[in-house]
């Protein structure tokens, strides 16, 4: 019975082949001694009736209540171990060794989604793999109780509206989520505009269902500093938006063309690393480069309004590695969104990702980076140095902090090109 090791994440899940006949053995073996202990118990009440004598039936009731309490016991000790026995077989069936299945309240859907399949032809021969297993985040196992409740549905009917429930738990790490059997909730997306006269339209508030978040227009969004990739940014009309990376407002503002010129003409494709309402990737499209733009929908509908754009929202946390294949990229775009906080390894193993999917002579635009500190920008600097980079551009600044803290920070905004390693 061979044993297949999948690596999640940090964490390491163990698929095993069930022994499924042994199993089956221990549940008849189970089975043959329960039903031979409530033959004797039978009997014993059976026997009763053929007693005449009064006394002699005290004399013996005493010693025979305890006989069957006894066997009663014994029987209650059976069943307990045979239900521990059903749910290893069922762990063992469904292959999880990191989610307990077998505790209460989890939802049938669940375990449903989570069972693994054979392959139809047997054993992959390139792979070595016997059987698929859906993907959920090892992570998942902690907030079981959350993800119960995602999965409890009705099958094929209508989802409830529990996107929030849904980013929670990507927020938490449980990513991906497992798929479900129900329909997500419609928003007709009227008014929708032709590319490219979508990049710069103001998109109709009723393409977005407004429940969950605290604005229900955009209106509303356009006023507010979300983050620092997004002040003011649904408001493509007015304000600032419309003038990034075409426009600088001082020397850490690098333009777009100027980046795309140090690309000789190879840039095609590139990733936007949290990247507000889309403004890059509608600036980039503008001149034939796609962008996928990385987003989650924190206290607004940034998916929604980057897809209504005509632009590609990828829904992904920055802690989940990124599903592309390495050195695929001419290009990655990332502002203070790459500030991952926690120990300075956390940023390693984002910017290791980072690496992986850029093409050699790719570039790693690092645009207005917020150091908190100069420690940390001696850190980030020392990071960078270690990918051996050559630095196209490179600018220090200072600037006060515009999300309003009225602090002065230290920023750092660069073009780096990653080298052809041998
Ligand atoms: C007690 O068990 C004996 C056999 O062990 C049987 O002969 C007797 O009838 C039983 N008495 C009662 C009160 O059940
Ligand atoms: C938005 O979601 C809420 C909650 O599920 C629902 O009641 C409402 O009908 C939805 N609105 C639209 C426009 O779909
Ligand atoms: C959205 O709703 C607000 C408030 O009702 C309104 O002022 C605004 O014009 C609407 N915007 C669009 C694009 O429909
Ligand atoms: C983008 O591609 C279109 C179609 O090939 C072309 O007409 C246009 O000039 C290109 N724009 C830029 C900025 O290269």
């Amino acid at each position: 019975m061979g044993s297949v090791s999948l690596k999640i994440g940090d964490g390491t899940a163990r698929f095993q082949s069930a022994t499924v006949c042994s199993s089956a053995v221990n549940i008849l073996m189970i089975f043959s001694v329960i039903t031979t202990n409530l033959f004797a118990l039978y009997a014993f009440t059976a026997s009763n009736k053929h007693h005449q004598s009064q006394h002699l039936l005290l004399q013996h009731a005493h010693k025979n209540f305890s006989l069957i309490s006894e066997q009663v016991q014994l029987i209650l000790n059976e069943i307990d171990s045979s239900q521990k026995k059903l749910a290893q077989m069922e762990k063992q069936l469904l292959g999880y060794d990191t989610i307990d299945l077998s505790r209460p309240n989890i939802a049938p859907e669940l375990k449903l989604f989570l069972q693994q399949h054979q392959l139809p032809l047997g054993k992959d021969s390139k792979t070595g793999i016997t059987e698929m297993v859906p993907s959920v985040g090892h992570s998942c196992e902690k907030s079981s109780d959350l993800l119960s409740q995602y999965m409890t549905y009705k099958v094929h009917g209508s989802c409830q509206d529990d996107w929030i429930l849904a980013q929670k738990l990507i927020l938490r790490a449980c990513e991906p989520l497992p798929r479900r059997r129900c329909f997500a909730k419609v928003v007709s997306k009227v008014g929708l505009y032709p590319f490219p006269d979508s990049l710069w339209k103001p998109v109709a508030n009723k393409t977005v269902n407004w429940s969950g978040l605290s604005c229900k227009n955009f209106q509303c969004l356009n006023g507010k500093k979300l983050n620092r990739e997004c002040i003011g940014c649904f408001d493509l009309l007015n304000g600032y938006e419309s003038q990034r990376f075409v426009k600088a407002r001082g020397k850490n503002d690098f333009l777009i063309d100027d980046v795309l010129e140090l690309g000789s003409g190879g840039i095609r494709v590139g990733l936007d690393l949290g990247g507000g309402s889309g403004s890059f990737a509608a600036r980039m499209a503008e001149r034939n480069v796609t962008v996928i733009t990385s987003t989650l929908n924190v206290d607004a509908p940034f998916s929604e309004f980057i897809a209504a754009r005509g632009l590609f929202p990828l829904y992904l946390s920055l802690d989940h590695r990124f599903p592309f294949y390495d050195n695929v990229f001419d290009l990655v775009h990332a502002a203070s969104s790459l500030d991952v906080g926690g120990k300075p390894e956390k940023l390693e193993f984002l910017m290791f990702d980072i690496d992986r999917i850029l093409r050699p002579d790719g570039l790693f635009w690092l645009d207005n980076f917020y150091c908190t500190s100069d420690e940390k920008k001696r850190e980030l600097t020392r990071l960078i140095e270690k990918f051996g980079y050559k630095k196209l551009k490179w600018v220090v600044g200072e600037k006060i902090d515009s999300l309003g803290s009225g602090k002065s920070e230290v920023v750092l905004s660069a073009v780096l090109q990653k080298p052809v390693r041998v």
